[in-house]
């Protein structure tokens, strides 16, 4: 029977050992180990430990022991015996070091986590919160700076850039603001001027200081003069101011720019002639240039730059010249006069709107310093260019460059590719 139990437990790499007092009576010959009976406990009826390992050289033994008595008084155990690999009793011995460390490992790994994640995540989540709310309150002059690279470090980048953002439009907006201030009050004095003029010289008439014809005729003169010029500011600044709000239309056209350069030269000479002024107009009809036109305002821009060159005029032999550079992709026409010329600290701002460079001096000739600002607006418009150069004492030009349409005639005016 013993052989029996014996056969079924080798499946499971284990086998029986019996003992009567001291002498072995079964022995399994699974193990084949003659140092068995030696390394097995003592008798022991209470059955205290009933499950332990021992060791024989190298090799690891698991056993269950269950101790009598046989019935004539001889002390009787029986052990199943079961061979285990030295690795899992490694473990089976180092297991409780192994849970306590592991635990150890386990608060450690935890308390690292959580400093590192209010290090890099709650600090400046927190530093981005009140940054948020010091944008809200409108406190832009502040620069945050994490200096990480991971995804708080983005955030806080994309958050460094709305804040850049916000702040430029902020500042734009003030800019804007100041500008609107300064335009009102340049509009209110120059308005105000000739009013007051105006005003004079009516009281004049009504107190009866015009009290000759020739005196009546004088004053009537000049208030109509103050008003045609006011008439004029105020037409040049529904012009401009229209212009800068982009609620001017613009109807473009193909245009050949010497006829149309031809055609105001033509129109204006008799003016000019009749104060003895010669317009050289240099036209090369060898070719049409084609450009993309709005006829109307390119005339009124011309017109602003032709009417400062006959008003800044200071010399005797009065000299205007009206010339044509045509090349592959642009053309530039160049307006140039022989007057008093601009000196090298106003050139930069002749195009700004109400800038008149020694304004006492060129009192004598009015105006509301909106022709070049307006004629920039205009040539802006049609994708072109202008700038002025100047001798100041010998002579001012002024230049306009447009886009050339090419043949097939393909271009849109706005088109800023500049290889199309
Ligand atoms: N051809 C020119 N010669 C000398 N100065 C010029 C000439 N064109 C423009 N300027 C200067 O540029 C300023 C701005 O010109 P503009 O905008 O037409 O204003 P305005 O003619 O009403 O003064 C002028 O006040 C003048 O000082
Ligand atoms: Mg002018």
């Amino acid at each position: 029977m013993l052989l029996d139990y014996d056969f079924k437990l080798r499946a499971e790499k284990s086998g029986l050992y019996v003992r009567r007092e001291n002498s072995q009576i079964f022995e399994s010959r699974t193990f084949n180990q003659p140092e068995l009976g030696q390394a097995l406990p003592l008798y022991d009826l209470n059955n205290n430990q009933i499950r332990s390992t021992f060791n024989i050289g190298e090799r690891f033994y698991a056993y269950a022991k269950f101790d009598y008595r046989y019935s004539d008084g001889a002390k009787g155990s029986v052990f199943v015996i079961r061979e285990r690999s030295p690795f899992a009793e490694l473990t089976r011995r180092l297991l409780p070091v192994l849970s306590i460390l592991l635990i150890g490992v386990l608060i450690i790994a935890n308390w690292l986590l959580y400093r590192w994640i209010t290090r890099s995540v709650v600090k400046p989540l927190n530093l981005l919160r009140s940054s948020a709310e010091r944008i809200k309150e409108g406190n832009l002059q502040f620069q945050l700076d994490l200096n990480s690279k991971d995804e708080v470090g983005q955030l806080n980048e994309a958050f460094e850039s709305m804040r850049q953002r916000l702040q430029e439009s902020v500042n734009l907006r003030l800019q804007d603001e100041e500008n609107r201030m300064e335009l009102i009050s340049n509009i209110s004095h120059d308005l105000r001027t000739p009013l007051t003029t105006i005003k004079g010289y009516i009281e004049g008439i009504r107190d009866g200081v015009a009290n000759t014809p020739e005196k009546m005729e004088t004053y009537v003169n000049i208030i109509y003069t103050k008003a045609v010029n006011m008439d004029k500011l105020v037409d040049e600044l529904f012009l401009y101011s229209k212009l800068d709000l982009n609620q001017v239309p613009f109807e473009f056209e193909k245009v050949d720019i010497v006829k149309f350069l031809d055609d105001c030269i033509d129109e204006m000479r008799y003016d000019w002639e009749g104060q003895g002024i010669a317009i050289d107009w240099d036209n090369p009809a060898s070719e049409a240039i084609t450009v993309s036109v709005d006829l109307e305002k390119l005339k009124r821009a011309v017109v602003n730059i032709m009417d400062n060159a006959l008003k800044y005029m200071n010399k005797d032999h009065k000299r205007m010249a009206v010339s044509i550079l045509a090349e592959p992709e642009w053309v530039t026409a160049e307006f140039k006069d022989n007057g008093m010329g601009i000196s090298e600290e106003a050139l930069p701002y002749i195009f700004d709107r109400f800038y008149r460079a020694e304004p006492s001096r060129n009192s004598s000739t009015g105006g509301s310093g909106l022709g070049l600002a307006i004629a920039r607006q205009i040539v802006e418009e049609h994708g072109g260019t202008i700038w002025a150069e100047s001798v100041p004492g010998a002579g001012t030009s002024l230049f306009i460059r447009l886009k050339r349409m090419t043949s097939e005639g393909a271009h849109d005016h706005d088109d800023t590719d500049p290889h199309h």
